[in-house]
């Protein structure tokens, strides 16, 4: 064992100094709004930053179109609406991910149906998706979390058997790859969010990629109020939102697309490292490699804790202990989106009343939601955000001396929980 003693416990830890800061700016960003400002054209009807970085990030995410919103929970909104999900349609969803997955189809009185994960990626679980299909499936709503790629092949290939659509929640999607190909346009569509903790930024902003002509259109029409490119300003052809994006975001958006693709080299080498050297300790259990991640954005380094391994100590202490050392792991989500208030208390609908939305058929009830690995991984999730992965090496070196310094002083956290 060690003779270095834990900082949690008063003794000197392995790290003082910061992590790499999060959102990155330069006098670009300062440059690209000052000349929004200037060009007094701030919405983007008027101007030309956000068509500008529209292109450029389609182009970058291998999609043909990609349309730029307000927020990436408006992306998927709109992208659920193009496709034609309509009140009443079943849309699956993990039950490890964002809430926004899931309120997404709640907005079109749809209805969200859970389905598990795969333990060992956090990823929605194919298996259970074909499981959940009833005749009311419309669409599967895969997330790519954290950056790494679902199983698109089983995903795809379920979804044409049984006729639904594929809408992929990209939102950390920005550089990924799936067998070489980026993410948010494999299926019929994708969104993507540029919110502050988000790989590329400008503190919030939203895209929908897609190869598809129609639902290009459509999704355009639909984030400026049923508005149709080319057609008088004032025909409304969609019941649309205004969910416009800025042109300060798209300015910031394009000065931000320029250090994406290093940035994001930078976080998988530093992931990959960190999966080599952490292998070693047991109280760190690494996510399974799939042969079809050829790159993760890596938005959040994820791993599951070894509580057995630790001798039975807590999961949140180890990672105090952890903090301690100045590393930043965190715990992700608390739990599985199902036991949010929102659908154990059934917060939706009319006060006082059984939600049954009338196109259902059927009460709604989410009480008897339960999915065991997606429980689990809440438990046992590890995660450290994407701006720690921008580091050096050294500072990898940090994390790991630090993991090997907890795990080797695990008899004394245990005695002094
Ligand atoms: C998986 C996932 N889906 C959707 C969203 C929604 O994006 P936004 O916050 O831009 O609305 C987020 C953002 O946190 C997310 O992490």
């Amino acid at each position: 064992m060690s003779a270095q003693k834990l900082a949690a416990l008063g003794g000197r830890p392995v790290r003082t100094r910061p992590w790499p800061e999060w959102p990155v700016y330069d006098e670009r960003e300062l440059n690209a709004l000052k000349e929004v400002l200037e060009s007094r054209k701030w919405c983007r009807m008027y101007g030309q930053k956000v068509e500008q970085f529209e292109e450029a990030f389609a182009r970058y995410q291998d999609a043909r179109y990609g349309i730029a919103v307000a927020n990436g929970t408006a992306a998927l909104e709109i992208a659920l609406k193009a496709a034609g999900i309509e009140a009443g349609d079943e849309v699956i969803v993990p039950a490890y991910t964002f809430i926004a997955t899931a309120t997404a189809p709640l907005q079109l009185s749809a209805i969200p149906i859970f389905v598990d994960i795969d333990p060992d990626t956090g990823n929605i679980d194919p298996s259970a998706v074909e499981a959940a299909i009833t005749g009311r499936t419309r669409a599967v709503v895969p997330v790519h979390f954290g950056g790494r790629a679902a199983d698109m092949d089983r995903i795809l290939e379920i979804a044409q058997r049984h006729g639904l659509t594929v809408i992929e929640d990209a939102c950390h999607g920005w550089g990924s790859t799936w067998k070489g190909r980026k993410l948010g346009a494999i299926g019929l569509a994708g969104g993507v969010s540029f919110q502050q903790s988000k790989n590329i930024t400008a503190g919030e902003g939203g895209i929908i990629l897609t190869n598809d002509e129609e639902m290009a259109g459509k999704c355009y029409s639909l984030q400026t109020i049923g508005r149709v490119a080319g057609r008088p300003f004032y025909e409304h052809h969609l019941a649309g939102w205004n969910y416009r994006m800025t042109e300060w975001q798209g300015a910031l958006l394009l000065v931000q697309l320029e250090r994406l693709e290093a940035q994001t080299q930078t976080r998988w080498d530093n992931a990959r490292f960190l999966d080599e050297q952490l292998k070693a300790f047991p109280c760190v259990r690494l996510l399974r490699q799939d042969p079809w991640v050829t790159r993760s954005s890596v938005h959040v380094y994820m791993a599951r804790y070894g509580e057995a391994a630790m001798e039975g100590i807590p999961r949140d202490r180890f990672l105090k202990a952890l903090n301690a050392e100045g590393v930043p792991a965190g715990s992700g989500y608390p739990h599985p989106l199902y036991r949010n208030p929102l659908f154990t208390e059934m917060h939706f609908g009319r006060k006082g009343h059984p939600y049954t939305c009338a196109f259902y058929g059927k009460p709604v009830d989410y009480a008897g939601c339960d999915c065991p690995a997606a429980e689990r991984f809440c438990r046992e999730n590890i995660s450290i955000f994407q701006n720690v992965l921008l580091g050096d090496r050294e500072d990898m070196q940090d994390i790991v001396r630090a993991v090997e310094k907890v795990w080797e002083n695990r008899e004394m956290l245990k005695e002094n929980a």
